[in-house]
């Protein structure tokens, strides 16, 4: 294919904007996928996207398009991860493109995350299409969403297309102006390959399968390639297109987007972000703006039986494979056992790995709550990070703890903003910004410490708003604050696994709620249990849970089986969880216990 007729885009989306929905009727109205087929083929990919986590991982997909005028183009839609988790894979697909479709509900409106990655792609200079989709909705309001764009923005909606992917509406205009507003690639053909990582997957037959886009040069079958930034040369052993099934090729040259294979081991080695190049006549320089996904969250996970450690060894040594972001060193606490210390993207990263591990692996695994990475400088004048609050030197050994913060913006419906603004001052938030835009919606802009965003905010910010406020963020770095180690006393025994640490400011509210729930979530033993909550060596609150009297049964009054029996089965499902702390047995809920304080 000449490089002329190559068009390559992305869809940004907000999630339940219907870019998936879109993105199928691209297939078919391209006859890419048949439309019999088409069913088929989506449940298929809802598998797959399943066994991999989720709608977290990109895809592409190539189709051939004949325009009105009936030329023939190549058309490569590169799809984007739709979670703030990701936005460094958000932001490598994009650049692979040359233009994007930027798909909005138009009875909804623009939401956090879409402006994001309208931002990253304007920064990348894509051509950007707006599509204002549902408008077979009767709430669809194309008009007030089209201004709204153009004022939020700043963005051109002369040429706006409005769609209704359900219905088809729209879909031939689309793919008209990715023909004709989408520039192609620059023609680099001649010059030494460079091709950009922008997915990959771990195959256990092939290894890993990479999906790249050549920004120069060609690339063939049983070329030996350079990763730039890993250093390590592969030899391409399979080599072809995704039309969205893998289809192989001998050749892929500047502007065209495939995959291959090449006996890899894991992903870890073929980055996202990293260059390729051939390894006997390399390019001089990698391609600009590789950086490695650095985890920003940590917990401890554990499993309930000690004799499951080498089997969560072995899994986490295999989800290594596919997952180059996850990070995990064994760790190893008085209270819980051996385990490990666990690195993630972030929250919705964390949920994966844990629910993988579970499912895949037949697991039963506690975890801690999560926690960043805190920057120490003790009175020696020593700087180090600690991911764990229990690595926390004692008070009269440190200068200074610093804490990641990060910049989050808000987008809501001016009802919620009181209880926002709210929500974001009791999680130490230092308000930046606030701006009304077109009806009715506002943007709120804070500076948060990650610690408190991570613990629960973004349901909250859910829950507060009725699911009309979005969010998006974004690391801006290390700050000073009055932080100290609050510690939990289970029947008089510190349990390492449920210290945190916290503003001091806060350290009596949140050490006094953290007791009362773990009253609530403790149960009952044979003997009466102390439960504290302190700093250094001076408890701040305490409580106890008494001694255990009578059979459940008996709050039953005797009455409804039907009740009974629900209450059977809770406690035995509350059994399942369950670790000994000393003679204590305590349930997972109670180590995530400080995410439900409020
Ligand atoms: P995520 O995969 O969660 O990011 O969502 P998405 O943006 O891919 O949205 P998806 O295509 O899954 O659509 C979300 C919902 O909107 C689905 O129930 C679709 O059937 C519906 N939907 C998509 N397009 C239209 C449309 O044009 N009109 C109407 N009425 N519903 C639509």
């Amino acid at each position: 294919v000449p490089v002329s007729r190559i068009r390559n885009f992305s869809i940004i989306a907000h999630i339940d904007h219907g870019k998936s929905t879109l993105a199928d009727r691209l297939l078919q109205a391209t006859g890419t996928v048949e439309d019999r087929k088409m069913k088929q083929q989506f449940l298929d990919n809802m598998e797959l996207e399943r066994e991999r986590g989720i709608t977290i991982k990109l895809q592409a997909a190539r189709m051939l398009y004949k325009d009105q005028a009936g030329e023939e183009y190549v058309l490569n839609l590169i799809d984007t991860p739709g979670h703030v988790d990701f936005s460094y894979e958000v932001s490598r697909s994009l650049v692979a493109c040359e233009g994007a479709l930027l798909v909005v509900d138009a009875s909804q409106g623009v939401e956090a995350q879409t402006l994001a990655n309208v931002y990253l792609a304007l920064e990348q200079n894509l051509e950007i299409i707006p599509v204002l989709n549902k408008i077979d909705l009767p709430g669809a309001e194309p008009e007030r969403v089209i201004q709204e764009i153009e004022e939020v923005v700043g963005l051109d909606c002369s040429q706006a297309i409005l769609a209704s992917a359900k219905e088809g509406i729209g879909v031939p205009d689309i793919l008209e102006s990715i023909v004709h507003l989408v520039p192609p690639p620059r023609d680099t053909v001649k010059e030494p390959l460079r091709a950009l990582i922008f997915d990959s997957y771990y195959d256990a037959y092939r290894g890993v399968i990479v999906y790249f886009r050549v920004m120069d040069g060609r690339v063939k079958k049983g070329d030996r390639v350079r990763l730039m930034a890993s250093g390590k040369e592969y030899q391409i052993d399979e080599l072809g297109v995704l039309s969205p099934h893998q289809i192989q090729v001998d050749e892929l040259h500047a502007g065209e987007v495939g995959y291959f294979a090449a006996a890899i081991k894991a992903v870890e080695d073929a980055r996202v972000g990293d260059t390729i190049t051939l390894a006997n006549s390399p390019a001089p320089e990698p391609l600009p703006g590789y950086t490695e996904a650095k985890p920003m969250v940590f917990c401890g996970l554990f499993p309930t039986d000690s004799d499951q450690y080498e089997d969560l060894r072995e899994a986490l040594e295999k989800l290594k494979l596919s997952d180059a972001a996850l990070s995990y060193e064994p760790e190893t606490s008085t209270a819980m056992g051996f385990g490990f210390r666990c690195g993630f993207l972030g929250l919705l990263h964390m949920e994966i790995v844990q629910e993988r591990l579970e499912r895949e692996y037949d697991l039963e695994l506690i975890t801690t709550a999560p926690s960043v990475i805190y920057r120490v400088t003790t009175t020696a004048g020593e700087i180090f990070e600690i991911d764990n609050p229990s690595q926390l030197p004692p008070a009269t050994n440190r200068e200074k703890i610093e804490e990641p913060y990060v910049a989050v913006e808000i987008i809501t419906p001016e009802d919620y903003v009181g209880t926002l603004m709210d929500l974001c001052q009791t999680r130490r938030g230092i308000f930046k910004d606030m701006r009304y835009f077109a009806q009715n919606r506002t943007t709120l802009v804070y500076d948060l410490p990650l610690a408190e965003v991570v613990t629960d905010f973004f349901d909250q910010l859910k829950s507060r708003s009725r699911g009309y406020a979005s969010m998006e963020y974004h690391f801006i770095g290390y700050r000073e604050d009055a932080l100290v180690k609050l510690d939990i006393l289970v029947n008089g025994d510190q349990v390492d696994s449920l210290a945190m640490i916290v503003h001091r400011d806060k350290a009596y509210s949140v050490g006094r709620a953290l007791v009362e729930k773990l009253k609530e979530l403790i149960p009952r033993h044979q003997f009466k249990i102390p439960l504290q909550a302190s700093i250094g060596t001076r408890i701040i609150a305490s409580e106890h849970i008494p001694a255990l009297r009578k059979d459940v049964l008996a709050k039953c009054y005797g009455g409804d089986i039907s009740r009974k029996k629900k209450l059977l089965q809770k406690q035995a499902k509350g059994k399942k969880r369950m670790k000994s702390i000393g003679t204590v047995d305590v349930p997972q809920e109670a180590f995530m216990a400080v995410l439900r304080l409020e």
